[in-house]
């Protein structure tokens, strides 16, 4: 029989993480950390006397903010990004791979070491951000045996929990995402039709508005300031946050402010301020969801269950919201903050059958004359259009523009824009044809988009009849390459993790 750890999920949150295991009765558990925990809250704190890297409540609690990281997880698809803390630069791999190590090493002690477990990962997380969660599990010694989108784990954990079929939508409104996705459920079977989300939508983007109504009521009460500088300013930033936690079952709130020196100022919050505070987000999660019916051209009583994820829905106002929007009260599955690291446990043991849509619109860049005047630009033109179900292939005919052309160049995107400079050139293939093309000559471009995600390009040059295979790995800025990987982990290893 296999054993216990075999069957391990990992939430890796914007705000926190939790671990699963699938018990031999075949239901998912949370692993608690060695603080006792269910849920390690996303943040390191870098120790600068013995060089400890403290993950979780410790170092959300205490520590000098300036060796202090949090929200890493909205840095996974900046290659760019990168924290110094004594004269050393961490990327969001790295500072995640310190997460996931906690989550590892704290888990051992309880059902024993793990190695091979399933990640999660937003559903619009793109190639880059996907990757680096991977490479991040890599550095920490797991083995990552596949990625999942974390509002498809929920549904797995909300199926598998409850004998429901029928039309649901899993809204998973989190600390720095909202994911959206529609899927139906008949018995074992979980067919996704649909996953949208947004970015910087979620309970850290409302922490800041609160800071920001705080920080006016104390100009207007004292004339001066109440942030006056970063770290103070992340101080402020947690306080904001429990302020905000209360507000979810209070009508008000005082907080107080101000150092020794100087006299305390009360600030009262009320709900109904925060709320119209945040207003404008939360009528962008309203649009979206709208958005999401009309994709799939239902109207809100086509779906017979809406469920709550996600620790910004325990927010009173977006229950209400959906309520009216749904015409029906939302329910929970169990635990909000929970339920993504329980589906991914049951992905890893493969407990139900589920059908995925890809996140991403493919295509490839071609010169597109515009019919209306007559004006040729590149443009990105769609092959696989967003939330088309999985496995799929599909094909667009593209015609060469010059007589005697000897490369063709296929350049993929991912993205939905036709704009080539909103979408990510994912891949490109050039390959020599024979001469004496005349202009005109077909080029068909099939891709192939398989359920581990990868996708395949085919191109079929009518004229020489060559046919030329590819993989589509992605590869660019910020990217690690399998050595890089190793290395890392090697120096990851020796680090000291509480
Ligand atoms: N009672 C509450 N009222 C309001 N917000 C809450 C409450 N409890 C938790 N939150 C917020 O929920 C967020 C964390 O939720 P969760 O743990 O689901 O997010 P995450 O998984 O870390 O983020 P993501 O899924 O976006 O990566 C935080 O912003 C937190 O402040
Ligand atoms: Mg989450």
């Amino acid at each position: 029989m296999a054993s216990s750890s075999e069957f391990v999920g990992i939430d890796l949150g914007t705000s926190t993480s939790a671990l699963a295991h699938v018990r031999e009765d075949g239901n998912p558990e949370i692993v608690p950390n060695s603080d006792g925990e269910r849920l390690t809250p996303s943040v390191v704190f870098f120790d600068g006397h013995e060089g400890v890297k403290l993950v979780g409540s410790a170092a959300r609690d205490g520590g000098d903010p300036e060796r202090t990281v949090h929200h890493i997880k909205r840095f996974m698809d900046d290659p760019e990004y990168f924290v110094e803390i004594d004269g050393e630069q961490w990327t969001p791999t790295e500072i995640s791979s310190l997460i996931l190590a906690k989550l590892k090493k704290d888990c051992a002690e309880i059902i024993g070491e793990i190695e091979n477990v399933v990640l999660t990962v937003p559903a619009n997380f793109n190639e880059l951000a996907r990757k680096a969660t991977v490479a991040a599990g890599q550095m920490a010694g797991l083995n990552v045996s596949r990625i999942v989108n974390e509002p498809t784990a929920a549904a797995l954990y909300y199926a598998h929990s409850r004998a429901v079929s029928g039309r649901v939508m899993i809204y998973d409104l989190g600390g720095g995402t909202l994911d959206i996705t529609i899927l139906e459920i008949f018995g074992n079977n979980v067919d996704i039709l649909l996953s949208e989300g947004a970015r910087h939508l979620g309970g850290y983007d409302f922490d800041q508005i609160l800071l920001e109504l705080f920080a006016r009521e104390y100009r207007n009460q004292n004339g001066k300031e109440l942030v006056l500088n970063p770290y103070q300013k992340r101080r402020l930033l947690t306080l904001s946050e429990d302020t905000k936690k209360m507000l979810s079952k209070l009508n008000v709130v005082t907080e107080t402010f101000g150092t020794d020196n100087e006299a305390i100022t009360r600030l009262t919050l009320t709900r109904e301020a925060f709320e119209s505070a945040v207003r404008r987000l939360l009528t962008r999660t309203v649009m979206l969801v709208e958005q999401a019916l009309d994709t799939l051209n239902f109207k809100p009583e086509d779906i017979d269950h809406v469920v709550l994820v996600g620790g910004s829905t325990r927010i009173p106002k977006v229950i209400e919201l959906l309520e009216k929007q749904f015409g029906k009260k939302p329910v929970s599955c169990g635990n909000v903050d929970e339920c993504v690291a329980l589906g991914a446990a049951l992905v890893a043991k493969r407990a139900l059958d589920v059908s995925e849509v890809c996140n991403h619109s493919y295509g490839t860049l071609a010169i597109i004359e515009n019919v209306a005047t007559g004006v040729a630009s590149v443009q990105n033109s769609v092959v696989i259009p967003k939330n088309t179900r999985i496995p799929c292939a599909m094909s667009q005919v593209y015609v060469t523009t010059e007589n005697d052309e000897r490369y063709i160049e296929v350049e993929i995107t991912q993205g939905e824009d036709h704009d080539p400079r909103y979408v990510d050139v994912i891949g490109k293939i050039v390959f020599e044809v024979p001469p004496d093309r005349p202009a005109g000559s077909e080029v068909t471009v099939t891709y192939s988009y398989d359920e581990s995600q990868r996708v395949r390009a085919e191109i079929f040059d009518a004229f020489s009849g060559v046919r030329h295979n590819v993989d589509i790995d992605y590869s660019g800025k910020g990217v690690l390459t399998a050595d890089e990987i190793q290395r890392k982990s090697a120096y990851l290893k020796q680090i000291k993790i509480a």
